[in-house]
Order: C-alpha cells, then sequence, then structure tokens
C-alpha cells in the first residue's frame, strides 16, 4: 500500500497508463495499466478515472500513449471523453503541441503535466488555509466539502481536501462534513476514504443535509473543487454545488473554491456557456424508481462568481465575489 502521500491517481508505468480504478473504492485500491487509448476513454467515462486535474492528467499521458501506440487518430476522442472538465482538453492539448518533437518530449510534457498540479496543489493549499484563518475566528475549523476533490481527483495531494489537509496538518480542523454525492457517491466513496487514511474526522451526510447543516451554524466554511471556472469566475463544479454556495451565502459563511489555474478557461465568457454533462438516467433510477421514470442527471452545475468568497489558485487567491476577476491570473 502506497505513502498516504503517495496516491497517485494517474501515472505511466512501462508503457501504459497506470490508473487507480475510483469504481473499486473504497473496497479494493486496485490499479489498472491501460494500453490502448479507447481503453483510457472507456476509463474516464465510467468514472475509474475522475476529477478535474486528474482528468488533465490522464489527457496528457493519454496524447503520450497514442503516440507510443500509433494511435494519434484517437486523440480527438480522448480530449472530448467527458466534456465539463476543462483540464482534460487543456492536458491533451499541451502534449498533443508537441507531436512533431517525437515521444520523448511527448512523454516528458505529460510527465511536466503532472507535476506541475502537484506543485500548485501545495501552493494553492497553504493559500486558501491561510485566507480561512483570516475570516474565521472559531478554532479549530468545522469544514464541509462535496464531491471529491482530493489527491484522487488531482495528480495527488488534491484540490478542496488540499486546503482541509493543510489545516489539519496545523491541528486546526474539528470535522469536515462530506456531502455523500448522488448518484456516484464520491463523497461518501472516495472523500470519506481519503479522509479516513489520514485520520481527519469526518461525517457522511446526505447532500439534501448540507443546506440544514450549514444554515444551523454547524459549518465555518465550506471548500470545493471546480471542474470549468469561465473568465468571468463562475465555477462548474459537481451537481449540488450551487445549493452548497447559496446555504453558505444565506448563513454568511466563506464559500472558497480551490482549483488549479488549468481549470481556468478564458475561452469561456461565462458560466452559460459552460457545457454541463448530463449523464444515463440509469445512474439515478437503478435500482428503486418505477419502470416508466425518466430521470434528468446532470453532472455538474454552475455557481455565479457573486457567490463564490474565494478562488484560491498556484497563482495567488482572488476574492470573485468581491469583483476580483480571475483574468490576472492568466495575464502574462
Ligand atoms: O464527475 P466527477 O467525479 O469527475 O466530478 C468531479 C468534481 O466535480 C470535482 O469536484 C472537480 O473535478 C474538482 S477535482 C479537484
Amino acid at each position: 500500500m502506497p505513502e498516504i502521500d503517495d496516491i497517485r491517481p494517474v501515472t505511466w508505468h512501462d508503457g501504459a497508463v497506470r490508473i487507480i480504478d475510483q469504481t473499486a473504492l473504497p473496497a479494493e485500491l486496485t490499479y489498472l495499466d491501460l494500453t490502448r487509448v479507447d481503453a483510457l476513454i472507456a476509463a474516464i467515462q465510467r468514472l475509474a478515472v475522475r476529477g478535474a486535474p486528474a482528468l488533465g492528467v490522464a489527457g496528457a499521458y493519454g496524447v503520450a500513449l497514442a503516440v507510443l501506440t500509433g494511435e494519434t487518430d484517437r486523440i480527438p476522442a480522448l480530449r472530448a471523453a467527458r466534456p465539463t472538465a476543462v483540464n482534460l482538453a487543456v492536458g491533451a492539448d499541451r502534449v498533443a503541441a508537441r507531436l512533431a518533437e517525437g515521444f520523448e518530449a511527448v512523454l516528458a510534457e505529460a510527465h511536466a503535466v503532472l507535476t506541475e498540479d502537484l506543485t500548485a496543489n501545495r501552493t494553492l493549499s497553504v493559500l486558501g488555509a491561510d485566507w480561512l484563518l483570516t475570516r474565521i475566528d472559531r478554532r479549530p475549523l468545522r469544514l464541509l466539502t462535496h464531491c471529491n476533490a482530493g489527491a484522487l481527483a488531482t495528480g495527488g495531494w488534491g484540490t478542496a481536501l488540499g486546503v482541509v489537509r493543510e489545516l489539519h496538518a496545523r491541528g486546526l480542523v474539528e470535522v469536515v462534513y462530506v456531502d455523500e454525492t448522488r448518484p456516484l457517491l464520491q463523497g461518501t466513496r472516495l472523500t470519506a476514504w481519503e479522509l479516513a487514511r489520514l485520520g481527519i474526522p469526518h461525517r457522511i451526510q446526505a447532500d439534501g443535509a448540507a443546506a440544514s447543516t450549514i444554515v444551523s451554524a454547524h459549518v465555518d466554511a465550506a471548500v470545493v473543487g471546480a471542474d470549468r471556472i469561465a473568465a468571468n469566475g463562475d465555477t462548474a463544479n459537481k451537481i449540488g454545488t450551487l445549493g452548497v454556495a447559496l446555504a453558505c451565502a444565506h448563513a454568511r459563511i466563506p464559500f472558497m473554491v480551490a482549483a488549479p489555474t488549468s481549470t481556468i478557461d478564458p475561452a469561456t465568457p461565462t458560466g452559460a456557456a459552460i457545457h454541463v454533462e448530463q449523464r444515463a438516467e440509469s445512474e439515478l433510477l437503478t435500482p428503486a424508481a418505477p419502470d416508466t421514470s425518466r430521470a434528468h442527471n446532470p453532472a455538474f452545475d454552475v455557481t455565479p462568481a457573486q457567490l463564490v468568497s474565494a478562488l484560491t489558485t498556484e497563482r495567488g487567491l482572488l476574492e470573485p465575489a468581491h469583483g476580483d476577476l480571475p483574468a490576472q491570473l492568466w495575464t502574462p
């Protein structure tokens, strides 16, 4: 079993893209070595590998795999395997820009995508933790998170859970409320698994409990990740995030987004232009619904920038709710 800091959901291993099969967690920590691009695309679509920055690493190594196996014609399908997390296309495009230089250059670029994400997560975690401590008087903190934005969702370490880990390392976390994250239970299966390994106290709650927990003053701040951040700061994240943000606004507590700048998409002006992935109805209908029922199953929602108290990135911390827009993050 790897050391706690060695959770690496996507790596390159001996001519294969090696992923942790996140569908097997928490029962088993198993790795899959994917040797064809279409196998990687299938793994992405069934969420064996998921989370925006981890998808960026998968896109990057997927291009390296495509070069090795002579499947470069599958790169467009790879970069489009899931539409909302911008990191997937960003990672694939960044590495594909070096195709003409050959396999070694392509693989080196993919390694850089991974190592830069690891570094970014550490930096944005410290910045996010520092900011929360300036806004919250209570010690230790009671936090809430939605979905999984931990090591499993990134190159390693985590974004939202990175902030939690940083605060925990300072002895400042009382409890983390973990939204279960229907319908695929990334909170229950993945976030709780990570927190348990780290020895961080947590309580899993139904998604529908989040607003009540926040409004009844049991939470000091919510911290979530992001799949795509529009140029105006509107933020797409797992379905249910918007409700958390609204409850935080009502309770006047911080709602923090933790994300590397690779998740900011300057080509998307506002949240209205973000393509929200619609997933199979069966994810909601099985096993309890009547045979004739239909389902509405968006995988993500968009939180307006006005509700984002803080956006912590590796290049600095912004306050979108106060008109502090992320444009400065990509301005050279
Ligand atoms: O459908 P998923 O599990 O890929 O959704 C993941 C999320 O919504 C995460 O919060 C987001 O990608 C940020 S991960 C650091």
